[in-house]
């Protein structure tokens, strides 16, 4: 429990259960560019990481809050070369492990070594399921026969293996080669992920943005497919984008609630987007995991009920959302209390609409691909 001064005469009293995921982000190197990255437009640079001991202390603090799970992420992890390390010693600690990758990178030799490590499982994306428009979309030659081949290495030495499809209006409409090629590679589960629009993915928003009948098409193939699988195969889940839904996601399980995310360069962040919003996130290099999620002001600002404007406020549904993503109103009404506009009780729902609509005047699907400088490449997929 904490206390919040709200900068008026009251003083709030949060409550907030110890983090239970911690992302850690080790850096925002990466081999692929990705025109849905979902990272950051500034990312920081390689200079600026933290380095070993920091993130071996980091975990040792997020254990002993009584973190379980963990999650080593980017940019391309294994682009770290003490990731080998960070793993042994988030595995003595006694964390389940997750590797987030885009398995370029990964050789027999590191993924023995990650084994010896204690890594306990490997999520490995897809941007396609052929080598044309995989390689397209994440702008690197011959990524997705490496891909292939270390889809083989995961199973080799017996990895749990998640595989996550990224859809967007270009590659949804192959679906089938999709669960083929999942069911063919012996993935446990397969993330079927319409591509959320944050980052880079938010630029190019109407280029990414499938229709609704395209994507009601392709959840009913997924649906017959499992039909068919008798219990047998992967196990496929589809993620829809929230702009069709008309209740917002519970973001986070709420803002500072079960997430903790650690970036390249140590800060300390609800959610791995929340550096756009207008406010200061604390820094690992400056304080203990302890003090920045129970006491600093950022942790503590959308927690509970009290921040929430109406219609959040009055909501019979806000336990459920926790008035959706804090990311996504201030990118869509420039306000950060706003309810998210994906609910249709936001007076800014207008603004969902307006997106989907221009996605559906827009024709030519060429995207906008990240390039480190951010430097403007436009490719047809
Ligand atoms: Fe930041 Fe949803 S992504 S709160």
């Amino acid at each position: 429990m904490s206390e919040i001064n709200n900068g008026q005469s009251e003083t709030r009293v949060i409550e907030a259960g110890p983090p239970l995921w911690l992302l850690a982000e080790i850096t925002y190197a990466c081999p692929l560019h990705c025109a849905y990255c979902s990272n950051p437009l500034n990312l920081t640079d390689k200079k600026d990481e933290i380095g070993t001991e920091e993130w071996l202390r980091v975990l040792s603090e997020a254990r002993d809050m009584g973190a379980v799970q963990l999650g080593f992420s980017g940019g391309e992890p294994l682009l770290r070369k003490d990731l080998e390390q960070m793993v042994a010693h988030a595995s003595e600690l006694g964390f389940y492990t997750n590797l987030i990758t885009s398995g370029i990178g990964m050789t027999e030799k590191r993924i023995a070594a990650l084994k010896d490590a204690g890594l306990d499982h490997i999520q490995l994306s897809f941007q396609a399921a052929n080598a044309e428009a995989n390689d397209l979309i994440g702008n690197r030659r011959h990524s997705f026969a490496q891909k292939l081949e270390v889809a083989k290495l995961i199973k080799q030495y017996e990895y749990p293996m998640v595989l996550n499809f990224c859809l967007t209006a270009q590659n949804i409409d192959q679906i089938d080669d999709v669960l083929a090629l999942a069911t063919e590679l012996d993935a446990d589960f397969v993330e079927l992920a319409t591509v959320q629009y944050y980052g880079w993915a938010y630029v190019n928003r109407d280029q990414l943005l499938p229709s609704k009948a395209t994507l009601e098409a392709a959840e009913a193939k997924v649906n017959a497919f499992r039909d068919k699988q008798n219990g047998k195969g992967p196990k496929f889940i589809f993620v829809s984008p929230d702009y069709y839904e008309d209740r917002p996601k519970a973001c986070m399980n709420g803002w500072g609630s079960t997430f903790l995310t650690v970036t390249p360069d140590g800060s300390a962040l609800p959610c791995h987007s929340a550096k756009i919003l207008p406010m200061t996130f604390p820094n690992v290099k400056d304080k203990s995991l302890q003090d920045i999620w129970y006491q600093d002001f950022s942790f503590n600002k959308f927690r509970g009920y009290d921040w929430m404007p109406s219609p959040c406020r009055d909501c019979d549904e806000k336990e459920k959302d926790f008035g959706g993503c804090r990311c996504q109103a201030y990118m869509l009404t420039g306000d950060m209390y706003q309810a998210d506009p994906v609910c249709s009780k936001s007076p800014h729902h207008h603004t969902i609409e307006a997106a989907i609509e221009s996605a559906a005047k827009q024709h030519d699907k060429s995207v906008i691909l990240r390039d480190p400088k951010n430097k403007i490449d436009i490719v047809t997929v």
